[in-house]
């Protein structure tokens, strides 16, 4: 697409159909989502569509993808502060609904929290739809390179690139923390359809590698070339470097 706003309205959209189409058969809609800067205006579209064309979330369960750890959920840089900020404080989700992993757990926790976390995806039917960002690492989620491709849902540190780049987030890298909890890549790979983002031009270089490169744990976005689910959706700068 020529920019980020004309494309991310078609992933809304995209969105707005399941929800609508499983609405109609008294079905709930499973999304995973993501949160950074990537999917911003695709939740700015989800909430114009509620208010001014009557789309409801009632039915919709969600399950982020990951969250810092360690991190308080009421913290402005965690990302359950981020999802009501851009979307679930504007829709008529029921908050029972919402998953955010908790940065808040006891590390010896994490274990079976993270367990649960799959199980709950799995026993609701699994994810519908997954939207994913890709991070300057080739990360998807928090699966930073060297991420296996069955990986689960788990605690993993952070790469170095990634905590630079959430050092504005924090006022200085020292204080982004070291670990997350996140999806796995096995997890991703469950959700029925899978929707990669990505814009600009400093994420054409990995979506270079992610789109064209060789399969590998180097970089965690090529598994996704392994997958007949996913679609990447992206900018023409984004897009620039492919060939
Ligand atoms: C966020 C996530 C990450 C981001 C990625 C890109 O939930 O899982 O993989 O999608 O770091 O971040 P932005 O969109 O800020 O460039």
């Amino acid at each position: 697409y020529a920019d980020r706003l004309t494309a991310s309205k078609i992933v809304a959209k995209r969105i707005a159909a399941i929800i609508t189409a499983k609405a109609a058969k008294s079905e709930n809609t499973v999304l995973g989502l993501a949160t950074g800067v990537t999917p911003i205006a695709v939740y700015q579209e989800l909430v114009r569509l509620h208010r001014e064309e009557g789309l409801s979330f009632k039915n919709v369960i969600t399950f982020n993808l990951d969250e810092y750890y360690p991190m308080q959920p009421t913290a402005i840089q965690s990302y359950k502060a981020f999802m009501l900020d851009h979307l679930f404080s504007h829709v008529d989700i029921d908050m029972a609904n919402v998953h955010v992993p908790d940065g808040r757990l006891d590390v010896e926790e994490i274990a079976e929290y993270c367990l649960a976390y799959e199980q709950k995806i799995s026993a609701l039917g699994g994810l519908d739809l997954q939207i994913l960002g890709i991070g300057r690492t080739g990360h998807i989620g928090f699966n930073e390179p060297g991420s296996a491709p069955n990986s689960g849902t788990r605690l993993v540190s952070l790469d170095d690139l990634t905590r630079n780049d959430a050092a504005h987030d924090f006022g200085g890298k020292s204080n982004v923390p070291a670990k997350a909890i996140t999806m796995g890549i096995g997890t991703i790979f469950k959700a029925r359809e899978i929707i990669l983002m990505a814009w600009g031009i400093k994420k054409a270089p990995i979506l270079k590698k992610a789109v064209e490169g060789e399969i590998s744990a180097d970089v965690p976005a090529t598994y996704l070339q392994l997958s007949d689910q996913v679609e990447f959706i992206v900018d023409q700068a984004a897009a620039s470097e492919l060939t």
